[in-house]
């Protein structure tokens, strides 16, 4: 067969799974998504089917693989990457998860998470996970399982989050394995020596017992097996969605930084080998981590600023309230009207994270009156996902010394140009929209790609990344920094709301 010619990479997201297959030139010779079934059992609860994660993974890579016309022998790596915090229990006999997953946005633990930050755990978990008492992260959602699920037998059961359990299905149970940056997102892993922390799982009630093995994000993660996909294909990177849009950005440098708009804006800023803490609720998460030629772990790391709801006020606009019939409209219905027309939008469907985190905030209109129309609505919900950019880029370049020169973006809402003027309107620096907006799945490809030798350096692939449009801040955009104070006033006015 000659040297294998192709990486596949899988990216399964809150919103839906995919595949692509990559060659050597960087370029997609093969591609197919499927979109993933939300349940919403309670106001507020979030979970995703286990099983369908598993078999969507299965049909995107075979479906990716056929229209590529290529034989499976032929690809050279796998790189796995995933919503992050989202996690289940199974059944390591049987293969059967014990319930369907807690995906990362579910609410269901707030009171849980509220008890512990008026015990004051607060800053030991900040110091030792890096992240805010918040239900967002697995530790309480794991905890929620153990206590739920009726005659857990311990013996038998084992946790993760997405990556572990398609990880252990893709090697047919042999490997229960996860990365430095998936797990750093549970509130389980210290941040510091970066394995599971004894007063973390104290804390939370976990067993370590069926918690995976922590493993370098760059590195051997074993084999899939070969009835899966027809051959035994080397898995060798796993990374958090958002990190593999970092490293597919190729911010491998401190103060590169990216802003993904999917379900929800997650903006990351690479900080190399220091854990930078932040002193207004940014997350210092792990970027990547693997062993370098004096066979040490080498981890860099990252500060984050998680917004959660962006793209899903949108899909909420559709299948919610079916005010659109699809995203691409809501750029020319936002144009149709001259501006907001005072109606300001809080999106905080499932509360507010970064800067926030107000657990108990809810998604909320402010300036209603009799001449608000359908246009702006949708207007105040695509000005209200940059508003919350702009909050938080505010605060990294209050704490930096060098403010932020340049946004780049990526995710599904940057195709939005009006979204995307009003960002660079807001923020006053221009936004940077690459031709490839799927950096996600790219990254994880460039990922499992150098590990192998299939590309040399990222340098490399940087020189490839190609810009497809700047988005200049407009000459007169005095009236979206007036905007955005009020916009912070009705946030303020949406905290608090189930308390
Ligand atoms: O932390 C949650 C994040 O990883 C979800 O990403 O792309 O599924 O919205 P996405």
């Amino acid at each position: 067969m000659g040297d294998p010619k192709y990486i596949l990479a899988l990216d399964l997201g809150t919103t839906g799974n995919r595949a692509f297959l990559f060659d050597r030139n960087g370029q997609v010779v093969g591609k197919a998504y499927k979109e993933l079934r939300q349940y919403y059992p309670q106001p507020g609860w979030l979970e995703h089917d286990p099983l369908e994660i598993w078999q969507a993974t299965c049909w995107v890579a075979k479906t990716a693989i056929e229209k590529a016309n290529i034989n499976s022998s032929e690809i050279a790596a796998l790189g796995l990457t995933v919503q992050r915090e989202t996690c289940l229990l199974w059944n390591q006999n049987t293969g059967e998860p014990l319930h369907r997953a807690i995906v990362w946005q579910d609410r269901r633990t707030a009171s849980e998470c509220e008890d512990l930050r008026t015990q004051g755990y607060g800053p030991e978990i900040y110091h030792r996970s890096g992240l805010v008492i918040d239900a967002y992260f697995s530790a309480s959602k794991l905890a929620w399982l153990l206590k739920n699920i009726p005659d857990i037998d311990y013996k038998s059961t084992l946790a993760g989050t997405i990556d572990s359990w398609i990880l252990w299905k893709l090697t047919n149970g042999k490997v229960h394995g996860t990365d430095h940056s998936n797990a750093s997102r549970t509130m389980l892993m210290n941040l510091e020596n970066c394995q599971w922390d004894e007063t973390l799982l104290d804390l939370f009630q976990i067993p370590t017992d069926i918690l995976p093995t922590i493993k370098p994000s760059f590195g051997e993660f074993g084999v899939t097996d070969p009835k899966i996909l027809g051959t035994a294909i080397p898995i060798t990177a796993i990374l958090g969605d958002q990190q593999a849009a970092l490293f597919g950005h190729c911010c491998c440098r401190p103060g590169l930084m990216k802003c993904t708009y999917g379900t929800g804006s997650f903006l990351v800023a690479y900080t190399g080998k220091d854990i930078v803490r932040s002193q207004n609720q940014l997350l210092s998460t792990v970027a990547w981590s693997q062993i370098n030629q004096n066979s040490n772990l080498d981890v860099s790391y990252a500060l984050e600023g998680s917004m959660f709801t962006s793209g899903a006020c949108i899909q909420w606009l559709r299948d919610g309230i079916k005010l659109i019939e699809n995203a691409v409209e809501t750029e020319s219905m936002a144009t149709r009207v001259k501006n907001n027309g005072g109606l300001y939008f809080v999106p905080a469907l499932s509360g507010l994270g970064a800067p926030h985190w107000d657990m108990s905030a809810r998604g909320s209109f402010f300036g209603i009156t009799a001449g608000i129309t359908s246009e702006h609505m949708v207007r105040a919900v695509l000005e209200a996902i940059a508003y919350q950019v702009k909050e938080v880029v505010q605060i990294i370049d209050t704490a930096s010394i060098n403010p932020i020169k340049v946004l780049t973006v990526d995710g599904g809402a940057c195709q939005n140009n009006f979204l995307m003027q009003f960002q660079a309107d807001l923020l006053q620096i221009p936004v940077e929209r690459p031709m490839m907006c799927d950096i996600t799945v790219q990254g994880i490809a460039f990922a499992a790609g150098i590990v192998v030798g299939f590309w040399e350096k990222i340098e490399t692939l940087r020189e490839g990344r190609v810009i497809e449009r700047v988005f200049k801040p407009s000459k007169d955009c005095n009236h979206a920094q007036a905007n955005f104070k009020t916009w912070l006033r009705a946030v303020e006015r949406s905290k608090h709301w189930l308390i």
